[in-house]
This record gives C-alpha cells, structure tokens and sequence, in this order.
C-alpha cells in the first residue's frame, strides 16, 4: 500500500471588480489589440480597496471546503502560497487559520513567486506522506496590483488578483500511476535570473514593499524551455509522457508560452486549459484558479492525468503531476 495525497476539493475567489484591456488606453500608450495579441489577456480582476489577499484566501478556502463537502475542524493545516502577504508578518495562513476559526493546527507561507502553488503541493504532499498531517489546506492567493508601477506599459497590464484554494488529504493507493493523488514533482531555481523578474523593494532594504520589473522578452524564451523541460522530467520521473496526459494546466502569463509549450510537449490545445484571458497572471493564484474553473467547465474529470507548471521570480520554477 503506498500513501497518496489526494484532491478532495477545490474551489477560487475573484475580487468583483472587472478591468477590461480599453480601461489602460486611457493613461498609457496602448492598446487592447497590443494587449490581446502580444499577452492573450482581454480583463483581470482588481481587489477593492481595503481588500487585502488574506481576504481572497479565506473566500477560495471556503469554496474549496464547500466543494469538498468538510468543515475547518477536518483540516490540520494551511500552507499558502503567496509573495503579497498582507504584512511582512504574520503569515496569511495564520490570518485565513484565524478567519476560519481553527484553533487547532498550522499554516505558514510559502514564496516561489509564479512557482508558489508548484512548491505549495509539493511541500504538502512531502507532509502528509511523512505522516505529518492527514488533511491540508493549500491556497494560493495574491494581490499583484498593489506593486504595479501604473507608468510602466511592459508590466502592469498583465498582472491581476485572485485567489485559489485546494484540499489534499491522506488515501491508501496501490503505489502506480493509477492512483489518484499528485504521482510526482519537480522543483527548480536559479538565483543567477534575478534580473528578469523581481520587486525593487523589500523589509531589509527600502523598508517598503516596491514595485514589479521584469524583462519580458528574455523571460519568454526561459519559460517556454524550462516550462517543457520541467514537465517532461516529473512525468519521465513516472515512467509517463506527454501524450499519456488529458490535461496541461500551465500558469498562466501569456497565451503564447501556454501555446509554445502544449507544442513542445505534443499535445493540442484543447488539452490545455487556458483562463488567462479572464484573469491575467495572478502569479501563485493562477494555478488554483484554473484547476477550479476547469473542474467548473466539467473539463476536468475524476481518473483525469494533470501536469501542472509554472516558473516567476527567481527564476524560480517547477511542475507536479497528479491524477484528479
Ligand atoms: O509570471 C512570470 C512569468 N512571466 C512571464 O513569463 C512573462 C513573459 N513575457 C511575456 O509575456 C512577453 O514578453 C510580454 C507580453 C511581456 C511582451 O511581449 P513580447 O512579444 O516579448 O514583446 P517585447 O517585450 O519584445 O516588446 C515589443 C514592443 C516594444 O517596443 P519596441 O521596443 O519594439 O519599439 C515594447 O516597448 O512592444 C512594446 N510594448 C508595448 N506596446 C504597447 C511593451 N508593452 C507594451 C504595451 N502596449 N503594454
């Protein structure tokens, strides 16, 4: 008998407010046609004023309960993906822990940019396979629009908020790749990338939270090669590959390393699912989120082989195979 952690629900919140491509025509130098065409974004969300991520969290958390049909109480710990905290401390785990009314358990953050809900997983199926914990809370949740640079066309019209929220927990499976459960996973960083995608602002420097730079064009051609290479190792890892999936569920940043990607691993694009038309990159949401709206779509269905990967700031970036 081999332990599997095993998805028992799944569930995501957006912020109300809907900001389609035309509204940025308005202060900057450019377009929807530039926008839609260059990124694959046509609207984002925004969270209101006063909304912070600790407040998506505990939305997505609530719905991924609701849809796994369990309390708080059932739930031994939350790890949260984010690198928006609502402070420098506490965690938003012990802020969505508190907002639950758990007085029992853990939660700590987890900060791999994009990559976070990637090493998210990963870190919950290493503690429930160790004996840990048997039930976790995984959410990823972000508010990118507070370090937007509004005068800076390259960047803050790719970025959204949102929120995404998973249940893992403890099943026996027979230890092949039958088996519901994540089969496997790959991390990787290399810190020699910083300047392609980092926050110019920070606790121990600026003292203030800064805001996002990125060098788009050389980030592009890394992601759509590390993207592929990621996926390919933690399938290789199990014996499977690409064609052995039903579905690529990529981060969501732009519409054509989602494309160059699904073509590089052989697979089609309506095995692909794609929502970063609705919600731009939501960073360590954007996973979570797609896995939620697929499962609403009825695309994805129980016995399905997902490959989930993503790569953000770091570089940092990584993949987790898994079957619904
Ligand atoms: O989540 C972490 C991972 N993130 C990513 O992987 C993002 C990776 N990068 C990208 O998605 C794309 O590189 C972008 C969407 C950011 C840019 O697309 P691109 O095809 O790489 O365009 P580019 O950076 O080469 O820029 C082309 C032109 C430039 O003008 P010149 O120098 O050719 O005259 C830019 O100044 O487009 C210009 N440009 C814009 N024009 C209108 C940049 N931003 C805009 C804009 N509107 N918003």
């Amino acid at each position: 008998m081999t332990l599997r952690a095993v998805v028992e629900g799944i569930g995501h919140y957006l912020p109300e407010r809907i900001v389609p491509n035309a509204e940025f025509e308005k202060t900057l130098d450019t377009s929807d046609e530039w926008i839609r065409t260059r990124s694959g974004i046509e609207r984002r969300r925004f969270a209101a004023e006063g909304q912070s991520t600790s407040d998506l969290a505990v939305n997505a958390a609530r719905a991924a309960l609701a849809h796994a049909g369990l309390s708080p109480q059932d739930i031994d710990g939350i790890v949260v993906a984010t690198s928006t905290p609502d402070l420098t401390f506490p965690s938003v785990a012990t802020m969505v822990q508190k907002e639950l009314g758990m007085a029992h358990g853990f939660g700590f953050d987890v900060q791999a940019v994009c990559a976070g809900f990637i090493y998210a997983m990963t870190t919950a199926n290493a503690l429930i396979l160790t004996g840990q914990a048997r039930r976790l809370l995984i959410i990823g949740a972000e508010t990118f629009s507070r370090i937007m640079d509004w005068t800076d066309r390259s960047t803050c019209v790719l970025f959204g908020d949102g929120a995404g929220a998973m249940i893992l927990g403890a099943q026996d499976g027979t230890g092949e790749t039958s088996d519901r459960g994540i089969l496997s996973s790959d991390l990787n960083s290399d810190g020699r990338y910083r300047e392609m995608l980092y926050v110019d602002g920070g606790v121990s420097t600026t003292g203030n939270a800064g805001k996002l730079r990125m060098q788009g064009n050389p980030l592009f051609r890394q992601a759509v090669e590390k993207l592929t290479s990621t996926a390919e190792t933690a399938l290789e890892k199990i014996g499977l590959s690409g064609p052995d999936v039903d579905w690529i569920v990529p981060h969501q940043a732009n519409i054509r390393i989602i494309q160059g990607t699904a073509k590089k691993m052989g697979l089609p694009m309506d095995r692909v699912i794609v929502t970063v038309q609705d919600h731009g990159n939501t960073s360590a949401a954007s996973i979570p989120l797609a896995l939620s709206v697929g499962v609403e779509q009825g695309k994805i269905k129980p016995g399905d082989l997902l490959v989930t990967e993503a790569i953000g700031g770091g570089l940092a970036w990584g993949s987790v195979v898994l079957r619904w």
